[in-house]
């Protein structure tokens, strides 16, 4: 690569030519292969996309090596001390942390746009009350763009921030009212005078019979769960809903795949397949035979809340929550033996050579469920608490891509190693 260019040799002619280099802010430039295919009749293979930018993104930047994690510039370790939630949603969408009056709005917007259509709360009657909350949520998320008709244009601004808006607000009402489906009791409706985060833990564990207090601790441990889990640049979820908005189709819609591609246990589902796998381990004797299941290639096992695509170093984000894990249980009490076996089997993997030379690290989902369980918040619950704190990155990775002038509709190719073209034979000749 010299100066702004890559030349390339073309394997079948041998001929050379040049393509354009895009210089980064940070992390590495790229090599613009746009017209690779029209121009030479080559395209480039990339399964999984390791190797490959689907854009030019301004939102969050990651640099997996140093274990680095920046929300608009702002280091994710000085947003998870010194923020909000609500703040960290303003700047994500916004590109520009709020001033006081920009902020006060800003909340104000979301805490009075939090009920839902009481049309749409009788969606979740369909369900059976064993239906993965995820399920639901995903559902009742899609059906949003049956009811609300009045911010269809994409191409207006006001819109789209209506829509922003919106979304934000409600998706903890109709988690809430999954959750309250599960266990068998009324729905708990928002109040306005009530934090984001209180108002979830309220509309979860509110019951009509008796007051509830919302605990200070637990609102402001989930309030740092959700900045943490807020963005994470092109993840599997977000490049979801880059795509499915890259037709034109209704935002709720494209935000509703998202929550589907977040319920993978290679995802966002990896949090509540952490708790499974150290309620399975069950005790610290039991470790070994675990870590050997995992390194095993014959065996499907894996360490969930282990490894990650990009950070080949400490995930920024679990080092945080182990350290709130400390925090919370001492308030909350409880799952102290689970977080135990935690601490001991990251201690033990990561002296393993095979986690070292892998470079697999705990990630995000590792410590994560450990609160969430602290706070009374069921397993079913944990991806559902994680897709509402990244429909934040996801609404705002839809709006920078549908106002990206270089903005296509996503459609990659492929290598094809199929049958050459052959005729239909009869039947009597098969
Ligand atoms: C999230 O992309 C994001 O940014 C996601 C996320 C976000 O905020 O949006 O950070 C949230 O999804 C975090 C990841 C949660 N998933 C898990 O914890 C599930 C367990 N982890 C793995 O399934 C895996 O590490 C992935 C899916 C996270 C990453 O998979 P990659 O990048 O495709 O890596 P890989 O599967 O090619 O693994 C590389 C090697 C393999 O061995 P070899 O074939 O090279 O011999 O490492 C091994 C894997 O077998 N490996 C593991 C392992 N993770 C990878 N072995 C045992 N246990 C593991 N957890």
């Amino acid at each position: 690569m010299s100066g702004n260019s890559f030349t390339v040799r073309d394997p079948k002619s041998g001929r050379e030519f040049d393509l354009g280099v895009r210089s980064a802010v940070l992390g590495p430039d790229v090599i613009d292969i746009r017209n690779l295919f029209s121009q030479h009749d080559l395209f480039t293979y990339d399964p999984g996309y390791g190797s490959t930018a689907s854009c030019e993104s301004k939102i969050t930047y990651i640099d997996g090596s140093k274990g680095v994690l920046m929300y608009r510039g702002y280091p994710v370790e000085q947003l998870a001390e010194k923020s909000t939630f609500i703040e960290v949603a303003y700047l994500l969408l916004y590109g520009e942390l709020p001033s006081g009056d920009q902020l006060k709005d800003f909340d104000r917007s979301i805490r009075t746009h939090t009920m839902i259509n009481e049309t749409m709360l009788r969606l979740f009657n369909g369900f059976h009350y064993d239906a993965h909350p995820m399920a639901m949520v995903a559902g009742v998320v899609g059906s949003m763009s049956a009811f609300y008709h009045d911010t269809t244009d994409i191409h207006d601004p006001r819109h789209r921030d209506i829509f922003a808006h919106r979304i934000i607000a409600k998706l903890p009402t109709i988690a809430a009212a999954a959750y309250k489906h599960t266990v068998g009791q009324p729905f708990t409706y928002p109040r306005n005078e009530l934090t984001y985060c209180e108002n979830l833990l309220n509309m979860f564990f509110a019951v009509p019979p008796e007051p509830y207090q919302v605990d200070p601790v637990a609102a402001q441990a989930l309030d740092l769960l959700f900045i943490l889990h807020a963005d994470h640049e092109q993840n599997c979820s977000t490049s979801t809903v880059r795509m499915a908005g890259s037709s034109g189709a209704n935002p709720y819609s494209a935000i509703a795949a998202g929550i589907a591609a977040l319920w993978g246990p290679a995802h966002g589902g990896a949090n509540e397949a952490v708790l499974r796998m150290l309620e399975q381990i069950g005790s610290v004797d039991n470790i070994p035979k675990y870590v050997a299941k995992a390194k095993d290639k014959d065996d499907p096992f894996r360490l969930m809340g282990f490894g990650h695509r990009v950070y080949k170093n400490y995930d920024p984000r679990a080092t945080i929550i182990r350290e709130t894990c400390h925090r919370v249980l001492e308030r909350m009490g409880g799952n102290q033996p689970l977080f135990e076996l935690a601490l001991r089997l990251e201690e033990i993997a990561l002296k393993d050579e095979y986690f070292v030379e892998k470079k697999l690290y705990p990630n995000v989902d590792f410590y994560s469920g450990i609160i969430y369980r602290a706070l009374g918040i069921p397993k079913s619950m944990f991806t559902v608490m994680f897709a509402i704190a990244r429909t934040v990155g996801w609404v705002a990775h839809w709006r920078e891509m549908i106002t990206d002038p270089e903005g296509r509709i996503g459609r990659p190719r492929q290598l094809y190693t199929g049958p050459d073209r052959r005729d239909y034979p009869p039947l009597d000749k098969r």
